[in-house]
């Protein structure tokens, strides 16, 4: 039961790549190109854009988003011997258009008008997000895209997530993130944001410490909960 966890929440913020945007809809636009191998090409994709910036993080070593999701790409391409150039771009390119997911513009909208406090809290960067908000026709929906870019290191460092509450003078407590990625999540929630996890993978949770208040399998459920 979800009673009463976000009893108090002022400001609910999201995660953008997995949570708002499908980050496997470049690869599905140009799936005729990579033909059975482009699931695997997108989640390599995806794993190695995220391990880089953990392990970035850890070295001291910040590059942009941008970046770290073109040499993520570069990786996957070449494990899977695709040598295109062209093909490059293009995902690239479409890494700024990517889908919302549907049910996002009106959960937004039912948020905004229980009088929340909206934002984006992000790895990418702020013309990635820019990019991505505008051709999601999300930007009037939302008060904030914060990125990572001021502060040169990737969540979950404590710090990104403080942002957030400096960001919308807030508490740690008067915040409900929501994440898909359960690692994020977990960060969220040890950071002590009341926490919905947007298990829209059906996966595992992680043994890492943070508990979410509520395990969701999709944004839909969301506006309910925060009628407490
Ligand atoms: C984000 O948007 C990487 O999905 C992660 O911050």
């Amino acid at each position: 039961m979800n009673e009463n966890r976000f009893s108090g929440v002022r400001a609910c913020v999201f995660d953008a790549y997995g949570t708002l945007f499908d980050v496997h809809s470049a690869v599905a636009r140009h799936q005729a190109r990579l033909g059975g191998l482009a699931d695997s090409v997108s989640a390599l994709w995806r794993t190695k854009q995220l391990e880089y910036t953990w392990l970035r993080t850890m070295m001291g070593r910040y590059v942009d988003f941008w970046q770290v999701t073109g040499d993520a790409l570069d990786f996957a391409l070449e494990t899977h011997r695709y040598e295109d150039p062209d093909l490059r771009r293009d995902l690239m390119e479409a890494y700024l258009a990517l889908d919302c997911y549907p049910e996002v513009p009106e959960v937004l909208q039912a948020l905004r008008e229980k009088g929340l406090k909206l934002a984006i809290l992000s790895n990418g960067s702020s013309d990635m997000l820019k990019a991505a908000v505008e051709s999601a026709g999300l930007s009037e929906l939302l008060d904030a895209s914060l990125s990572v870019d001021v502060l040169h290191c990737y969540k979950p460092m404590p710090a990104v997530y403080q942002m957030a509450c400096d960001h919308l003078s807030v508490t740690a407590d008067e915040i409900s993130f929501q994440s898909s990625n359960a690692w994020d999540a977990a960060g969220a929630a040890t950071f002590g944001m009341r926490v919905a996890w947007i298990n829209r993978f059906k996966q595992r949770p992680e043994r890492l410490p943070g508990r979410p208040a509520a395990e969701l399998e999709s944004l839909s459920e969301l506006p309910a909960l925060m009628d407490d």
